[in-house]
């Protein structure tokens, strides 16, 4: 059975993965707190923790709510800044069999392709996943992502300045994602991730105040999988480029759902919460299905529900 995919098919270097199955960035620390768990090393990919260029603190407790199905994060990209993920992660990932992938985010688009620039070249990187559902400093505070323009700028900035294959992930928060992702297509990237969490918040009736410390958060789990599918769909059938699918994914029908929307390849982030061994779980469902429904390369079910 062949579970590999190319992530990106037009970059030198390419980004062969294993298997489609990869973590969502934030949800899995630097991948070194769950190799005790599991044998990690099974993954198609891991994506670490957001990675900004000085380290950050992250914003006022409490940055966590349940809801119905879902999760209510106000992390603030807390993380140990890149210098430290050079120094300190990279040289262990740089003993893995499987590829890590390091998820970037500035407040500016200098700040991208500066990180671009430290990241490009270190043992132990094999991508770099752009993160541009976070505010623009310059701009009042809009996500980068939010409009095609200022996403092909970062997209453009960050392939610039790494030979490193580069993944953007798109913010669910904008009027028309398909143009938002046609548009960092254009500018260079080699596949496109989607699923970011979608804005919301929750109230705390007894304090009549918001209940996370910094207002309003991103929503994830189950409660986005349905929107998320479709977001995949509609990309997938915009641009030409990989597709990685993610937002909700718990088990390995959701995964495969995403895969016969149209990804190459799928993120697991909330549901490891859960159960760490979610993504493990989820890549063993997927070959069982392989096996019983007799399919032999896992891209033969990449899009085939687009008819
Ligand atoms: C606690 C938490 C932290 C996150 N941190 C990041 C991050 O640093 N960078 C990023 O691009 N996405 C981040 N995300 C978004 C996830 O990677 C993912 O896109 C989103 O949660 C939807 O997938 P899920 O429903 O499977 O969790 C975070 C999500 C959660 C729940």
């Amino acid at each position: 059975m062949k579970l590999s995919v190319q992530l990106a098919p037009k970059n030198k270097r390419g980004l062969l993965l294993a298997n489609p199955v990869m973590t969502a960035s934030g949800t899995f620390g630097y991948g070194t707190e769950y190799s005790h768990l599991f044998d990690i090393q099974r993954l198609g990919a891991i994506i670490c923790k957001g990675t900004t260029l000085k380290p950050r603190e992250g914003n006022p407790q409490p940055r966590l709510a349940e809801t119905p199905s879902g999760l209510l994060n106000s992390i603030g990209l807390q993380n140990i800044g890149a210098k430290a993920v050079i120094k300190e992660k990279a040289p262990v990932w740089a003993t893995w069999r499987v590829p890590v992938i390091v998820n970037i985010v500035g407040e500016t688009v200098d700040d991208y392709a500066q990180l671009a620039r430290e990241l490009d070249g270190v043992a132990g990187i094999s991508g770099i996943e752009v993160n541009i559902g976070c505010p623009n400093i310059k701009a009042g505070g809009a996500e980068f992502g939010a409009n095609p323009k200022t996403a092909a700028e970062v997209t453009t900035a960050v392939k610039a300045s790494t030979s490193l294959p580069v993944l953007v992930k798109l913010t669910p928060n904008t009027a028309d994602i398909a143009q938002v992702a046609k548009a960092v297509a254009k500018a260079g990237a080699d596949a496109v991730s989607l699923i970011n969490t979608l804005k919301g918040m929750a109230i705390d009736i007894s304090r009549r105040r918001p209940l996370l410390g910094s207002i309003s958060g991103g929503l994830s789990g189950p409660a986005i999988k349905p929107v998320a599918l479709y977001m995949v769909y509609e990309v997938a059938g915009a641009v030409d480029v990989p597709v990685i699918g993610c937002g909700g994914i718990a088990t390995s029908s959701d995964g495969i759902e995403f895969i016969m929307a149209g990804a190459s390849a799928i993120q697991v982030g909330t549901a490891s919460f859960a159960n760490p061994r979610a993504p493990l779980d989820i890549l063993e469902g997927i070959e069982q299905f392989m096996k019983k429904e007799g399919i032999e390369d896992i891209t033969e079910l990449i899009g085939v529900a687009r008819g």
